[in-house]
């Protein structure tokens, strides 16, 4: 069997990742810098593991020898993808990881041809954002070829883990981005508002940089792509002073503090994570007024990740994907959401009324 290493094995989803991917046979070796926290999860999940840290490209590059596909769960990725990726380069060895991050997955586009050239597979953002994202962003591009727009949501708040709550701390100085006539805007945080129907009512939903604003342009070809997300009020109100406190926000110890806090906890318990869904909303437009919405539903944003991550995996592993960088429905086609559990079909409008009270997923 090709042989899987799953990086940040032990942090909150590496761990979920582990368990799916041993439930699934794949016989993956886990991994990360922290002895003690590898060891005590080799002895619980009884596979094996390899220790090493990243400051060292030959080590990493070296740990990575004997292995087919590295899947990193390791976040912040902006400190970890870098080496990973001249690690996988190095050995020939396939990459997936599951960031959410935009420049880290601009800087893994930038590595393309030097990917081919190793015959390699780089695929990252293989997680909530972006999988189902994506694949919507790539089925509303069948349906209006022409088009020159695209604005992805999702509406899915729920308590982030501790990991997430770090990136997003970690990316907090760079406030909000866009993508125009094919390059990445920074733009304020939650620098728009929009009233979208999810498929139950209307919500506001603000502009975030999330991922997708690279994988859906490098997936569709459309210059312009907006990301929204559902906030409640209060968040909400944060994010948009955020703005006025961003200077606030640079101060060491402020930063510091809110990590504390958050660290309270690791993340959502089995029973949210079996509870929870994402609603995904997505709308192409041309220049000319022409526009197409379409919608999924998905299960909790923890469980689409971990599922997507591994069957990312499995499909790399398989050799299905092409080498160089690769989006998930890039590499997979638009159809290969269906492939999460609870992931059942696209709900089209034809003539989107974003006002309509009435929505296919509500009936
Ligand atoms: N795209 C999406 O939709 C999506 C969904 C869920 C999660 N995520 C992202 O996934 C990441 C992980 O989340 P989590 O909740 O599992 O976080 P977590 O519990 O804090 O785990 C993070 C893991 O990364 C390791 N790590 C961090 N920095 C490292 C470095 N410089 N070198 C080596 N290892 C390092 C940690 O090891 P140590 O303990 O040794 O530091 C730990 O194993 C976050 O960035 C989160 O934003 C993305």
């Amino acid at each position: 069997m090709a042989s899987l290493l799953i990086y940040g094995s032990y942090g909150y989803v590496g761990n979920l990742i582990a368990r799916e991917a041993i439930d699934r046979g794949l016989d993956p070796m886990l991994a990360g810098r922290d002895h003690d926290q590898l060891r005590e999860q080799v002895d619980d999940l009884g596979q094996s593991g390899r220790r090493f840290d990243l400051e060292d490209p030959e080590i990493v590059a070296d740990a990575l020898e004997d292995v087919d596909c590295v899947l990193n769960c390791a976040g912040p990725f902006s400190n970890t993808a870098d080496a990973l990726v001249e690690g996988c380069l190095r050995s020939e060895t396939d990459y997936v990881d599951i960031t959410g991050e935009i420049p880290v997955i601009e800087s893994i586009e930038d590595r393309d041809e030097a990917a081919i050239d190793a015959g390699v597979t780089l695929l990252p953002a293989a997680a909530l954002s972006t999988v189902p994202m994506d694949c919507l962003a790539a089925h509303l591009v069948e349906r209006l070829p022409e088009a020159t727009d695209l604005a992805l949501g999702v509406d899915s708040f729920r308590v982030p883990s501790i990991g997430t709550v770090r990136t997003v701390l970690e990316g907090a100085d760079t406030g909000g981005a866009v993508r125009r006539d094919g390059h990445v805007e920074s733009v304020p945080t939650a620098w728009r508002t929009r009233e979208i129907d999810f498929g139950r009512g209307t919500r506001p939903a603000v502009t975030m940089p999330m991922g997708d604003i690279s994988t859906a342009h490098y997936t569709t070809g459309v210059p312009n792509v907006e990301m929204y997300a559902v906030m409640p009020q209060p968040a909400r109100l944060a994010l948009e002073s955020h703005r006025y406190l961003e200077p606030l926000f640079e101060s060491k110890l402020v930063r510091r503090t809110l990590k504390g806090v958050a660290g309270i906890r690791d993340g959502p318990s089995e029973r949210a994570r079996e509870r929870g869904s994402a609603y995904i909303w997505g709308e192409a437009s041309t220049d000319d007024g022409e526009r197409v919405v379409s919608r999924l539903r998905t299960p909790d944003p923890y469980v689409v990740t971990t599922d997507g991550a591994v069957t990312v995996a499995e499909r790399v592993l398989a050799g299905d994907a092409e080498d160089g960088f690769q989006t998930p429905a890039g590499a997979f086609g638009p159809e290969f959401v269906f492939e999460l559990d609870g992931v059942d079909g696209f709900f089209d409008e034809s003539t989107p009324d974003e006002t309509s009270p009435v929505s296919p997923l509500l009936q």
